[in-house]
Parts: structure tokens; sequence; C-alpha cells
């Protein structure tokens, strides 16, 4: 493997908290990572050759007719043609049939290896037998919902505690967005301050507030089209691993009604791809205890998927408050919560044994029976079956296969992972940021459109990817899918200009 291509590792880093496996094997060396990065995006992008996409886009025609129809139909009615942000559109959505494991199948029957995994929340796989058995029973007996309280709910309440010792409390919502609004409001009501900060190019849903610094740091308002200016005035950003930035802003903060919570994607942003060095956790924990702020960790991604004890576990840090996604309701639908201390959590209930003003929160349809059953047993199945190492094992070998492929065909693409989340980095459009506003302007799009194309190429060759840049594994990717996966990725790779 070519040094160039390979993503360093630092050696395992021991995992402070003994009490769960976890997924990330080996922790990446994040400066390593980001001389890579440096590098692929100091050269000219590095798109397929015209003649490969323009048989990738005939490929779409022929063979994804169906699809094309589906999608032609849904524009007519659907603003943009799409209603989920992760879904594909370039040259036009895929309309899915079927998904089971590792697998999905279009409309007109064509087999992908699925790694996008639904954007996350499915570790055990698509559609995971003993899961949907259990829902089917609950379906059964109370149906999806009935307003008033179910045991499931308190089992699963208890179940996120026995993972991560910070849920003292745990409150269940309907997304992930939500639970990020619900997190904020409580610190604001518990430390009567209101500033909040994120890490620019963090993502941490669509609330009004939190629509700001999205992808690019440094962006601001620039994606907050239809969000008054008053809505944002205090949500911030600081640039990614910048604890003086931080420091800097908490300080001034003081003077400005205060820090009430620093927010944070535990292992960076967009589910670490801009990588944190492993103490950034640690040192931010540090500075909100400094300045009496909270600290919340959006662990919508990394909680489950990096091990039962989540990112927190992962790197011995506890957070005051975490928000919960994805995983909290095992690929059913609705995933959100929010825990931690209880006198932060109390908030919620004041009025019925709460205390203080009250942080507003509700949902007709949050905590319902059929999430909690489906959570509470997804995250059983997680713990039987090892599911966030397995899962990890398997993005290990799907990053290592890139970057023998990158290094093989000396390319300047960058592979790297955290566990069962895969970065593969080939436009680089990710990288770029407002420190460089020039460059900035310049490449944003075409690099953008590079990354399109990828993920059509990719799919055309039969994998489905998370944009074009991001994987995620399951306990489904066994060896052999992993390897047929690489395989279809040296061939599209193949293709690639001066490859
Ligand atoms: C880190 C993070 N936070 C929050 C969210 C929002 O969650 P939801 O889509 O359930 O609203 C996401 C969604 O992808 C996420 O990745």
């Amino acid at each position: 493997m070519s040094t160039a291509a390979a993503a360093a590792t630092t050696s395992a880093a021991p995992a402070p908290d003994a009490a769960h496996r976890y997924g990330i094997s080996s922790y990446h060396d994040a400066e390593q990572v980001y001389a890579r990065l440096r590098e692929l995006i100091r050269q000219p992008p590095r798109p397929l050759r015209r003649e490969r996409m323009a048989q990738v886009l005939r490929d779409f025609e022929t063979r994804m007719a169906g699809s094309r129809c589906l999608s032609d139909q849904a524009k007519q009615i659907l603003p943009g043609g799409v209603q989920h942000n992760l879904a594909f559109n370039h040259p036009f959505p895929l309309a899915v049939a079927r998904a089971q494991g590792a697998h999905l199948w279009d409309v007109d029957g064509n087999r992908y290896i699925d790694f996008l995994q639904a954007g996350g929340p499915t570790v055990l796989g698509s559609n995971h037998p003993p899961v949907r058995e259990k829902v089917i029973e609950l379906l059964h007996g109370c149906g999806p919902v009935t307003g008033l309280l179910h045991e499931y709910e308190v089992k699963l309440a208890a179940l996120v505690q026995r993972f991560m010792p910070s849920i003292e409390m745990f409150r269940m919502l309907g997304s992930g967005t939500e639970s990020v609004m619900a997190a904020i409001r409580a610190a604001r009501a518990f430390t009567g301050k209101k500033k909040i900060l994120k890490v620019g190019g963090a993502y941490h849903g669509w609330s009004d507030q939190l629509v700001y610094g999205l992808h690019v740091p440094g962006t601001g308002r620039l994606e907050a089209a239809g969000i008054p200016r008053s809505v944002s005035r205090h949500t911030q950003e600081f640039f990614p691993n910048d604890l003086g930035a931080l420091r800097r802003k908490l300080r001034l903060n003081r003077l400005r009604g205060g820090t009430a919570a620093v927010l944070l994607e535990p292992l960076g942003p967009e589910s670490g791809t801009r990588p944190v060095p492993f103490e950034f956790n640690r040192e931010v924990r540090k500075l909100c205890d400094e300045f009496g702020a909270l600290l919340i960790f959006d662990e919508v991604v990394t909680g489950f998927r990096v091990g039962l004890g989540g990112a927190q576990g992962y790197f011995g840090v506890k957070p005051d408050l975490t928000v919960f996604g994805k995983c909290i309701s095992g690929g059913y639908p609705m995933a959100g919560g929010v825990g931690g201390r209880k006198d932060v959590m109390l908030r919620f209930a004041a009025g019925i044994g709460g205390i203080g003003e009250r942080a507003y929160v509700g949902g007709t349809l949050s905590a319902n029976p059929l999430s909690c059953v489906a959570g509470y047993h997804a995250l059983l199945e997680m713990e039987r079956l090892d599911a966030p190492v397995v899962a990890g094992r398997a993005g290990d070998r799907l990053t290592r296969g890139l970057q023998e492929i990158i290094g093989r065909r000396k390319l300047p693409f960058v592979a790297y992972n955290q566990g069962s989340i895969v970065h593969l980095e080939t436009s680089g459009v990710m990288l770029l940021d407002l420190r460089h506003p020039l460059k900035l302007a310049r490449e944003l799009k075409p690099r953008k459109h590079m990354l399109e194309e990828m993920g059509a190429a990719y799919l055309a060759a039969g994998v489905v990817t998370l944009a074009g840049s991001r994987m995620y594994t399951s306990i489904s990717d066994t060896d052999e899918v992993i390897d047929d996966a690489l395989g279809r990725f040296d061939e599209v790779l193949s293709g690639v200009e001066g490859a």
C-alpha cells in the first residue's frame, strides 16, 4: 500500500470505558488525515474521464428506467422530486423496492450493496428480522401509538442508561433535529445563558437556530433562507479543532449573555468527515467547566454505532446532555431522544416533579410504543451480536481495500474510517472553508459536481454511498460483501482521469 494513500492511524487508543467494546479498532492520527486532505484539495479535481461518465449516464437510462419514470412523476408533485436529504438525485434518484441486510433492490430489479444504510441507524443491516418480529408483535397488541405510557418507554430509557451512565434521565423524541432543539432549550433554561457554540461545518438537524455554519465552516447564515436573522443571533460557530477560537468566544460571551452550551459531534463535523484529534473532546469539556457552559454531545450518528457506550464511552468524556437519533429506534420511525444530568433533565418536567421554569417539549407521536420497542430490541440485538465491533471490522476492511486501490492507481484520494463510518474523499469539497474564500468561490461548484458524478458512478456499479463520499457498514457486511464492493470501487476508480 502506498504510504501517500493510506490514512495513518495511531495505535488503538485505550477505551477509557472498559464496560463496552468499541468499533474503532485504532484511532486515526487526525493531523495526518488532514495533511492528505489538504494535499487532495491543493491539486486540481480528478473527475472520471468524460467517456466513462457518459457510459454511467447511459447505464442509468437503460438499466434504471423504472426509477427514471417514478422520479419524473415525483418531480411533478414533490418539490425537487426527493424528500429525503440523503437521497441521491444525480442524474435522477433511485427508487427502492426492497432492502434486506447489506443489499437493496431498485424498482427495476437491480441489486446494490447498501452503504447508505438509511444514513446510519441500521448497524444490524436493513430490516433485521428479530427486531421486525418484535415490532409486529407489538403492533398486534396496541398498534403504533396510544398517547399513553407504555412499558417499552421505560425499558428503552433504562437500557440507554445501562449503556451510557451519563444518562441519569432520558426523554424520547421524534427526531435528532427535535432532540437538539430540546437539549438547547433545557441548557438555556438551566444555565440562564443564551449563546450556543457549534463547530463550523457540523450538522445538527435543520432547526431554525442550527441552520448555521452548515457543511462549510465559517459560512454562518449562508443556507438560512426563510430564517429571520434574529433567530440565529445567539448561535455561533468556531473552526474545526480550533480550541483557541473556542476559548476566545467563550470569554467574549461572558459579556454578552453567557454561553449556555457547546454542541459537538464527538467524532468531528459530518460524522468525522473533519476528524478531531483524540484529546479534542476532553479539552472542550475542560473549557465548558471553566466557563460554566454545558457540554452537549450530538450522538445522533455515533450513539451505539461507535459502541454501545457511544462516543462518550470511547473518548472517556462525560457530557452534560446527549442527543440521540438514528440507532435509538433501530432504523424505525421516529428516532430522537435527549438524556443526561438529572438536574438539567428535570427542566423538561417542571410542574410535575421538575424544578424551575419548564423547558417545553412535546410531540403527538414522540415516545410511541413502536419506536420504543424497535429501539429496545435493536439495541439488545446489537449487544448480543457485538454489532458495533463487527460492523467496525467491516469498515476497517473496506477502508484498507480502498487505500490499496488508491495507492495502486496513484490517485490523490483519501480513505479513512472511524470503525463503521468510512470516508472516501475524492473531490475534497467537504474540506473547503471560508478561510480561503477565493478557492471556495472558484472550486465549490466543480468539486460538488465531481462528488455527484462519483456517487452516480458507484451507484451504476452497484454500490450505494452517502452523497458519494461516506459509507456506513453493518454486521451484514461480510468479507464477501466488502470484497465484492471493493471490486466495484476498483472498476469505477480505473475510470478517473490519469488513473
Ligand atoms: C449529527 C447529527 N445530528 C442531528 C441530525 C438530525 O437528525 P434527524 O435527521 O433525525 O432530524 C443528524 C442527521 O443526520 C446528524 O447526523
